[in-house]
């Protein structure tokens, strides 16, 4: 007979639930599974994948900017000057003049008194809102938020409350629920990563103001790409000094890897001595650094960059919503495409993959049951072929599916 000891240890084994996962492995068996596709060599706008060369419509390299001969020229030096990794914390052996550097030019950008520079965008949001939310404070946000704003509500311990998308009224009911709340946080992504749509700016801005709140935007998908000088939403809308802090990843855009707040200079302090995602992990390393600082430059001397990446964005929304496609309310880069239930949506990318036209699939919780899409996002660097044969490939792989005109 089992000992109590036994028992126990056999019904609260943890790898259980990784025993009983298995809808993976059903869609790797069936050749339906889209994801950790292995690349072999990256052309910009290209990519090789078991030999086929796809053109890359599922990245957010918005300027193009991870092949530009002047930025990987800089990656290079520095990788020379300072070698491949800081092996530290920036709070103590791995902060680098070129750190400093950057936290400069990302503050001159947004307008703002100072920035921290983070080793991710994911890091970034859980290092700021666990950094000033604690117990008895509320963090307030949009439905569709990224995942990392999220968990950032979590790990602070503060309350945390949700909003329907978009929906300014549902904020204010929100707010005049929480009146007692110690310190409020209003958290919204400035361009919502799956439906491409820009947050309605001037009236959050007036609503934390008259609530006496604080708002985090994350400009993760709009530094570079909003804004006459890539300097975001709140550039965009003329706003950034009502801006309290603003959220930036290197992941996107900046064509390398990290993340930044920039904020008035005494909250950077504070967070720079409070914040755990910063102070437990080793920093940025110098190659990335300096690709940042390079795209800077590149972004300030080359406009037209910027100007290219509207015009193909444009040119691919028109392209697919003629062809009638669903593209809901994208007015960004990112272009989501309808394509209906999860199996429906599997097919569908996989028949574009083999079309060679690499895209990604929004499936839930990130979109209701029903309504998943296939995400395309634009680069500068497309040329107008490449783009005519994605949408030739949507046009063949439509009408195959009966896939045009799923429901958003
Ligand atoms: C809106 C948004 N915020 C934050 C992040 C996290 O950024 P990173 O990739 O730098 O960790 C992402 C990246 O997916 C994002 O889309």
């Amino acid at each position: 007979m089992a000992t109590i000891e036994q028992t126990v240890r056999r019904t609260a084994d943890l790898f259980d639930r990784c025993r009983r996962f298995t809808a993976a492995r059903e869609m790797i068996d069936r050749g339906l599974y889209p994801y950790f596709q292995p690349i072999e060599a990256s052309h910009d706008t290209e990519v090789v994948i078991r030999g086929d060369t796809k053109i890359m419509v599922g990245s957010n390299n918005y300027l193009g900017l991870t092949h530009h001969p002047y930025v990987l020229e800089r990656a290079r030096e520095a990788l020379y000057r300072y070698g491949t990794g800081c092996t530290g914390s920036r709070f103590l052996n791995g902060t680098l003049d070129l750190h400093e550097q950057l936290e400069h030019r990302l503050a001159a950008l947004m307008g703002a008194e100072a920035s921290l520079v983070y080793s991710t965008g994911y890091q970034t949001n859980l290092g700021v809102i666990a950094g000033l939310v604690g117990r008895g404070s509320l963090v307030v946000q949009d439905r569709l938020n990224h995942a990392s704003l999220l968990d950032g509500a979590t790990l602070a311990g503060g309350e945390l409350a949700r909003y329907a998308h978009s929906d300014m009224a549902a904020l204010r009911r929100v707010l005049g629920r929480h009146a007692d709340a110690n310190g409020i946080l209003i958290a919204s992504d400035g361009v919502f990563s799956m439906e491409g749509n820009i947050v309605d700016l001037p009236r959050l801005v007036e609503i934390k103001e008259a609530y006496g709140a604080r708002l985090l935007v994350d400009d993760a998908h709009s530094v570079g790409v909003l804004g006459e000088n890539g300097g975001g939403t709140g550039e965009h809308f003329g706003m950034q000094d009502r801006i309290d802090l603003t959220m930036i990843t290197f992941s996107k855009s900046f064509a390398s890897i990290g993340g930044a707040v920039a904020g008035p200079e005494d909250v950077i302090h504070y967070l720079k001595h409070h914040s755990r995602p910063l102070i437990f992990s080793a920093s940025m390393p110098p190659s990335a650094v300096a690709t940042v600082l390079a795209c800077l430059d590149v972004m300030a001397q080359e406009p037209e960059r910027r100007q290219r990446l509207w015009e193909n964005a444009g040119y691919l929304r028109d392209g697919l919503r003629s062809l009638g496609f669903d593209t809901g309310e994208s007015e960004t880069p990112i272009i989501p495409v309808a394509s209906g239930d999860m199996e429906r949506t599997f097919i569908f990318w996989r028949a574009l993959f083999d079309a060679c036209v690499f895209t990604n699939p929004v499936l839930p919780p990130a979109v209701p049951e029903n309504h998943c899409r296939l995400r395309t996002s634009v680069m500068a660097t497309h040329t107008t072929e490449q783009l005519d044969r994605v949408l030739e490939a949507f046009r063949s792989v439509g009408a195959q599916l009966g896939t045009a005109g799923a429901p958003a």
